[in-house]
């Protein structure tokens, strides 16, 4: 049996590593990248520190807008499923990939499988919303990292193709913990431990209006200790694009690999975010999170007191509140546990 699984950005490399060990176990595994993110430290660094095999195909597609972008992405996929003729599409995520992916394969009606799967924000200006609904819909096999997820698929009369399986980002953590071995990218950035804060952002909303983007940064400016700063290379565009000031404290650093990454998160104080995979990331870790958005898909992060939304287009001093904010310290597992082969397993039963 044939799985071709479809990746481009960032949070997709992380989530493909632990289900592309199991997949390539037992089946033969055709990686395709959209080259949606093609910056070394965007990129090639994850295939790096996750032991990812190289795809076998780079389209080399990135930039531009939403619908030619994915435009591009849809025409080379469906070149590439004609010629690999695959038993399983696999998608991650919300992405324009992820989107381009799953339209490519359900024109020529091959079974699609979208992990994370259910996730809503309710919010139809964030690109991404169209993104998981769309795939969601054409999808065969769903499945979804949490029980809100779940639900949001009943709602939708998806309940027969949705399956629970818990997050993959659990294992991608997991793996990287494991093999982080030294705690050099905090030496060679003179931190000590939970005496920092961690922030990375890139929400449009957030990034692409210069008035917000500059109230975040004078706010980050405002905070007792320092701010690391792993920019986004939208984000870093915008900033240079202004001539935006920084305060002292704020320390902009390129984006590192994912085992810095997650190092940086574990002994930061707090972490300051509007991704969606760093809000997981933070619960995992029992890091004190704070979001820079007026919603997230990842509503239990909410409810268990770890993660605080907070609007920056509402707030105009965000300093006080993330100062202030310490968590209630309540911990279950929402986001389930060994995903990678709960998911194998669900893939071979399928499948037998
Ligand atoms: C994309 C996803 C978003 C996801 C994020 C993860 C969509 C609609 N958005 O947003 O859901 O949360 O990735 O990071 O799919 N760029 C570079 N180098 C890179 C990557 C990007 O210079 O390695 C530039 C691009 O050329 C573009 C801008 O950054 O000008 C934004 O990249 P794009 O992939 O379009 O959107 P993201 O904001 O990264
Ligand atoms: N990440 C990383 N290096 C960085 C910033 C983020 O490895 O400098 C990882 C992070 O640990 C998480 C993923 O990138 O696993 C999140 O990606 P991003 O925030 O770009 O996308 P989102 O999850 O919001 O879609």
């Amino acid at each position: 049996m044939k799985v071709l699984s479809i990746v481009g950005a960032r949070p997709q490399f992380v989530k493909l590593a632990p289900l592309s060990k199991e997949i390539s176990s037992k089946f033969n595994e055709v990686i395709v990248h959209t080259g949606q993110h093609f910056d070394e430290e965007m990129s090639q660094f994850f295939f790096n520190d996750l032991g990812i095999p190289q795809p076998k195909y780079n389209l080399e597609i990135s930039g531009g807008h939403h619908g030619e972008q994915t435009g591009r992405m849809l025409k080379a996929i469906e070149e590439v499923l004609y010629l690999e003729k695959p038993d399983l599409v696999i998608v991650f995520g919300d992405t324009n990939s992820t989107l381009a992916g799953a339209l490519a394969a359900t024109k020529i009606k091959l079974r699609i499988l979208h992990i994370e799967a259910g996730l809503r924000s309710f919010n139809k200006f964030m690109p991404e919303e169209t993104n998981r609904i769309v795939t969601d819909h054409v999808s065969d096999y769903l499945f979804a990292p949490t029980l809100t997820a779940m639900k949001n698929l009943r709602r939708e009369g998806l309940k027969d193709k949705a399956i629970f399986t818990g997050d993959i980002m659990v294992d991608s953590l997991e793996m990287a913990i494991n093999v982080a071995d030294s705690n050099k990218i905090l030496e060679s950035l003179d931190l000590s431990l939970n005496d920092y804060y961690l922030c990375t952002l890139h929400r449009p909303y957030n990034v692409d209006d210069e008035k917000i983007i500059i109230r975040i940064l004078k706010g980050l400016g405002k905070l007792s200790k320092t701010v690391i700063f792993p920019i986004h290379p939208r984000t870093k565009t915008i900033i240079k694009n202004n001539n935006v000031r920084l305060s002292s404290n704020i320390k902009v650093i390129n984006p590192v690999g994912y085992i810095d990454f997650c190092i940086l998160q574990a002994n930061s104080l707090k972490i300051i975010t509007d991704s969606g995979g760093i809000q997981k990331e933070a619960y995992l870790l029992k890091k004190p999170c704070i979001t820079l958005r007026s919603e997230t898909e990842w509503v239990e992060t909410i409810k268990s007191g770890w993660n605080l939304l907070l609007n920056p287009k509402e707030v105009l001093d965000i300093s006080v509140l993330i100062e202030n904010f310490q968590p209630k310290k309540k911990y279950c597992q929402i986001f389930g546990q060994n995903v990678a082969k709960r998911m194998f397993n669900e893939i071979v039963r399928i499948f037998s």
